[in-house]
């Protein structure tokens, strides 16, 4: 969504801000701005462009700005279309007050139909001019900088990371948070505002996470929290570990290639880190999710969006094979508005890999209003839903750019597996020589995810085999169908084909006739006891003429005989097939995508983080 990058030292702000809005691309935006304190002038000078960042960089070569401080902003429109007046930053009326803004203001209309019978002219379509306005107003009767803010945020409703600058007070930026993520970078003799961490990684590691409802004040040389009640608060610093290759491409053609590739490593880093060094089980040290506090939970409930959704229907299958406790499974959008059956014996778990999905994070709020325990599986440290859960476990993925998930899914998978164990251990619903056998067979996933890379190349050569596919079907059974779902939905976020997943078993109640000639089926058969039924109807299509792209298990040769190309999966225990089948789709996505013609990494549309409904 949205990304916000703010600077305040002695260094010309514009390089900084425009280096920082770069690294926010991946978030996916559709124009972007800067609004620079000219202190020759005495003026912000506001530059923002329909479109990429290179535009609004020509803009500024044509005109160029120099000042020492500076807010910017990459805009993913929810009011008003895109466009160079809709873009931020936005100013109040009189150019005193610049505004970039993240989130909505749920009750904007009611605010500017109250400015403007007060002479204030509006501009734009968006919601956040009227916060810029609202600031004005009160700045107008106080003089006031900061407890103009403060009024104005007390008459807002929504959601909000704000970055503020007054012509009259540049030496600060203001910075608020509601339910949309800010962190506050410390440097010496400078600071930083920032939605995401890669956008000042460069400059510093030592960062203050806001919380909601806080208000920073910062000049160069200090940061002054408050709370609400405009009393301070003092914050322990956060130092960020992520390096700075962890955020560059590395060398790949794409951040998503690149993301693949990495894996291996990310399983492995999970595996050793969450292993007992003496093979006696799962060392979650980040959770307290023993027997006294298992015994008191009579279901689980899984709730996620997109990618994480699917990841935590993996965990569904798991919990209720390994542990046998019924799991329910929404996608959050849905779980927040049902009125759930959920008590304070559900465990409820949320799975999110920026951990600021506004759909995750409320519906996670729900659920601690009604007492079930939290636990929620997270990638970005620090993130509000890891701060407000009960408890986290942390996948461990570093910094994911691509905005198609891929190994933050595989991370989530695999804490999946490793928290069914744990509880399957932690309540004797599994023996410790039968947890032994998937131990050693999931120490050796690193490098079966390394074999399956090696086959990229043949990978490709499929794609350009069905590059002019229109329609591609995904069919499997039990695990093997929530791979297709996971499979289809990558397809359509970066390759923009329609594909829809089902369970094979369902093809004849419908769907099969959408079959004919030459459509792509991607068949997923890596389940021993249902690969002969999954077989079947994979035969049921082939003789309406489909052609069948495989992916099976090492071994069972029958696949050749009915599919047109097929990959193996090296043998492995069949509840870890999901995350072994999935690497050849993201595969076959990604180069599907860069095939088209796409843009892999951004695509349109998208948002890496979706941090409004
Ligand atoms: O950050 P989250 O894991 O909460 O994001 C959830 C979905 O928005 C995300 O998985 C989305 O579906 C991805 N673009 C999929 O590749």
């Amino acid at each position: 969504m949205c990304g916000i990058v703010g600077y305040i030292g002695n260094r010309n702000a514009v390089p900084v801000l425009l280096q920082g809005l770069e690294k926010l691309e991946y978030r996916g935006y559709d124009s972007a701005g800067v609004a620079v304190f000219d202190e020759r002038e005495k003026k912000i000078c506001v530059c923002k462009k329909k479109g990429r960042v290179e535009n609004l960089e020509s803009a500024l070569y044509d005109n160029p700005v120099k000042g020492r401080l500076g807010i910017g902003h990459t805009r993913w429109a929810t009011h008003g279309v895109p466009s160079d007046i809709n873009a931020h930053p936005h100013f109040s009326g009189s150019e005193n007050v610049a505004v970039v803004h993240n989130g909505i203001i749920e009750n904007y209309m009611e605010i500017k139909e109250i400015l403007q019978s007060k002479g204030f002219e509006f501009i734009s379509d968006t919601d956040t001019e009227c916060v810029a306005q609202l600031v004005e107003y009160y700045y107008d009767q106080s003089g006031d900088f900061n407890d103009a803010v403060f009024k104005a945020l007390e008459k807002v409703d929504g959601s909000y990371a704000l970055g503020i600058i007054c012509k009259d007070f540049p030496d600060r930026i203001i910075a608020a948070k509601k339910n949309g993520p800010l962190i506050v970078g410390l440097g010496q003799g400078e600071n930083f505002i920032a939605s995401d961490m890669p956008a000042i990684l460069k400059y510093t590691r030592n960062t203050y996470i806001l919380e909601d409802n806080e208000v920073a004040v910062i000049t160069k040389d200090d940061v002054k929290i408050y709370n609400p009640d405009k009393e301070e608060v003092k914050k322990n610093v956060y130092v960020v570990d992520w390096s700075i290759e962890a955020a560059e491409k590395s060398g790949y053609d794409h951040f998503m290639l690149k993301e693949i590739f990495e894996q291996p490593k990310v399983v492995s880093d999970n595996l050793n880190r969450r292993f007992k060094p003496d093979g006696s089980g799962i060392q979650l040290d980040d959770i307290k999710l023993f027997r006294e506090d298992l015994e008191k939970i009579n279901k689980a409930y899984i709730v996620a969006c997109g990618t994480a959704y699917y990841a935590g229907l993996v965990g569904k299958f798991l919990i209720e094979k390994l542990c046998r406790i019924p799991v329910n499974s929404d996608v959050a959008s849905e779980f927040r508005y049902k009125d759930p059956l959920i008590d304070e014996n559900t465990l409820v778990i949320v799975i999110s890999q920026s951990g600021e999905t506004a759909d995750t994070l409320e519906a996670m709020r729900l659920a601690k209003r009604r007492g079930s325990r939290v636990l929620a599986v997270v990638n970005v440290v620090g993130s509000t839903i890891a701060r407000e859960a009960d408890d986290v476990i942390y996948t461990l993925a570093g910094p994911e750019i691509a905005v198609a998930s891929t190994k933050a899914f595989s991370a989530q998978v695999v804490a999946m597996f490793l928290l069914s164990l744990h509880i399957a251990l932690e309540t004797d619903k599994m023996s410790l020589e039968e947890f032994d056998e998937i131990r050693r067979e999931m120490l050796k996933l690193p490098s079966h995810i390394n074999k399956i890379l090696t086959q990229a190349p043949n990978i490709k050569r499929f794609m350009e085999k069905y590059i002019d596919s229109k329609n591609v079907f995904y069919i499997g059974r039990g695990l093997d169908y929530v791979v297709c779902r996971e499979g289809s939905l990558k397809l359509k976020e970066i390759a923009y084909l329609h594909s829809e997943p089902y369970a094979a078993g369902e093809l004849k109640h419908g769907p099969i006739a959408l079959i004919e000639e030459s459509t792509l089926v991607i068949g997923v058969a890596t389940q021993q006891e249902l690969f002969a039924k999954t077989m079947s109807n994979i035969k049921e299509v082939k003789a309406r003429g489909a052609k069948v792209l495989m992916i099976a298990m090492q071994g069972n040769t029958e696949t050749e005989k009915y599919a047109d190309d097929y990959i193996y999966i090296p043998k492995t225990h069949p509840i870890l097939t999901p995350l072994l089948a999935n690497i050849p789709q993201q595969l076959f996505a990604y180069y599907m995508a860069v095939g088209l013609g796409n843009d892999v990494d951004k695509p349109r549309n998208l948002a890496k983080s979706v941090t409004v409904e």
